[in-house]
């Protein structure tokens, strides 16, 4: 084992246990120490979920990247392990940076994941991109002797070694294998190295796109074809590609830097999509034919999933948002959270989402209330409150009594401060807003996603832990995920109304 890993690993023993548990996330993982971002590997390995990240544990700052590792049974506690990988080799001097894992034949799991190696000596000099393999038992990986097995030499024409990343790996019926990695245009680097960055250059800017490789023993990869291309209408890179098919459709996750808002659907900043389109198995070809955001909150990117052994499709996201990283002060001894895992599925021709269904085993303490009623002003009712909490409020829109412009649930909420969620039905718009939430940054504090009722009601799951909120939204076709850092002391919830509104409620502690 390389020092580098070594003082890494003793690095997070000592400084991770000082952490106390009710310093973090009660129910979604953090980083064991220090920074943590992209979630990587999301496998299923000898009978354990495996979740790596992007992981700088010296700092509540990104930096030189090592992958962070934790295990679980139920994908909701987890345990960590030492962590896996360190830029500690020629081909990831400078870091390691995202990938995914697999199981391989002989037992053995894969990691693929991009190496970094800056060009000049300032943190920031371009960094040559490269991806690399390691080879493991769960806890012990090593790094292949023959690294990297894709460089600049394996890029289409235009492509930027500069933005060549993130190779999402699987193996085919046949036992040959597959990678998508991430790629951009060599000029889009060199506008952005330039100091243009987010400024599309007219006639050049195409932004990223997607590259399929294959191969027969990992080690030889030959270029199949460019597989998605953003031309320039999300964002500029790509980044962390997934592909797989659910529910008879084939879908491309991917992640955009730089995007340009698009009415509701897209935000400015980085942000996810979801492309769906058809897959010609003999041609490797996927055409798109529509997309979506996946997340429409403030807090959620690049996604990863795995597949259950009892065949889910289950996506954690990194619960942040790269703008506003700044939130915590840089004393915070860890910084970064993963989403709930999530278990995906197409309705109506959306990619929709619902906590797993192991999430249910960690509630307790259920109460109701039926028939809910606030007009002009804001109520409380016995017994709904706590911080965590899952909270699912029914507001049926064509209920006789029920006639309002505006409609809130107010939650992680004190004298002084609260989160809330919003509903407008005339602009059919649901808000989240944490502007009362007690931050002092000018940050994105609100995101408004386009809502219609379903079957007449207008339904909000609300997964509220220490330092943030998910909302899912009717029965998961749309959510809203956000970080607060309020008081968790602050475990109110209150019903808000502009006219009337007759609701019911459903709360469990967790
Ligand atoms: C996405 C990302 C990836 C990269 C990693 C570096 O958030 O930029 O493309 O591999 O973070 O930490």
């Amino acid at each position: 084992m390389s020092q580098v890993l070594r003082d890494a690993r003793r690095f997070e023993e000592e400084k991770g246990a000082l952490i106390s548990p009710e310093s973090r996330p009660a129910f979604h993982l953090s980083a064991r120490v220090g920074w943590m971002n992209d979630p990587n590997g999301f496998s299923y390995y000898n009978g354990l979920y495996h979740l790596f990240y992007q992981y700088h544990p010296y700092d509540s700052h990104w930096g030189p990247m090592h992958w962070g590792h934790a295990v679980s049974r139920d994908l909701l506690h987890w345990t960590y392990r030492p962590a896996a990988l360190a830029p500690d080799s020629p081909c990831d001097r400078d870091g390691c940076f995202s990938g995914s894992a697999m199981t391989l034949e002989d037992g053995r799991h894969l990691l693929m994941y991009t190496g970094i190696v800056r060009s000049g000596a300032a943190w920031d000099a371009p960094a040559v991109q490269t991806q690399n393999l390691a080879f493991g038992d769960g806890e012990e990986y090593e790094k292949y002797a023959g690294n990297p097995v894709l460089t600049e030499a394996d890029l289409p024409e235009g492509g930027s070694r500069y933005d060549f990343r993130d190779p999402k790996v699987w193996q085919m019926p046949d036992g040959s294998y597959r990678a998508l990695v991430a790629n951009d245009f060599e000029q889009d680097s060199a506008s952005v190295l330039s100091g243009m960055t987010g400024e599309p250059i007219e006639g050049l800017d195409e932004g990223g796109r997607m590259l399929l490789y294959r191969s027969d023993d990992l080690i030889h990869w030959e270029f199949v074809r460019v597989f998605a291309e953003n031309h320039g209408r999300l964002g500029l890179m790509w980044e962390c590609p997934d592909f797989f098919e659910l529910d008879g459709q084939y879908v491309l996750l991917g992640s955009a830097q730089d995007m340009l808002s698009q009415g509701l659907e897209y935000h400015n900043g980085n942000g996810t999509f979801c492309l769906f389109g058809d897959y010609d198995p003999e041609e490797e070809r996927f055409t798109e034919k529509y997309n979506q955001a996946i997340d429409y909150g403030i807090d959620f990117y690049a996604p990863q999933t795995v597949l259950t052994p009892d065949g889910r499709r289950v996506m954690i996201g990194w619960m942040q948002n790269w703008d506003t990283c700044n939130l915590r002060t840089p004393s915070t001894p860890w910084f970064g959270q993963m989403s709930l895992p999530r278990e995906l599925f197409i309705r109506d021709g959306r990619l929709c989402q619902r906590p797993v269904r192991e999430f249910d085993e960690l509630r307790h303490g259920r109460s109701e209330v039926t028939g809910g009623f606030v007009k002009d002003g804001e109520i409380e009712l016995p017994g709904i409150n706590g911080r965590p909490l899952d909270l699912t409020v029914t507001v049926r829109m064509d209920d006789p009594e029920t006639a309002f412009s505006k409609f809130a649930v107010r939650f992680a909420k004190n004298d002084r401060f609260y989160t809330s969620v919003s509903y407008r039905p005339q602009e059919e718009t649901l808000k989240i807003d944490r502007k009362f939430s007690g931050s002092r940054r000018a940050i994105i504090h609100q995101r408004r996603a386009k809502v219609l009722p379903r079957d007449g009601q207008l339904k909000l799951r609300i997964i509220l832990d220490r330092f943030s909120v998910e909302v899912f939204v009717n029965d998961g076709e749309k959510v809203m995920t956000a970080t607060l850092y309020t008081d968790p002391a602050a475990d109110r919830v209150s019903f808000f109304a502009s006219g009337s509104a007759k609701f019911d409620v459903e709360k469990y502690d967790i």
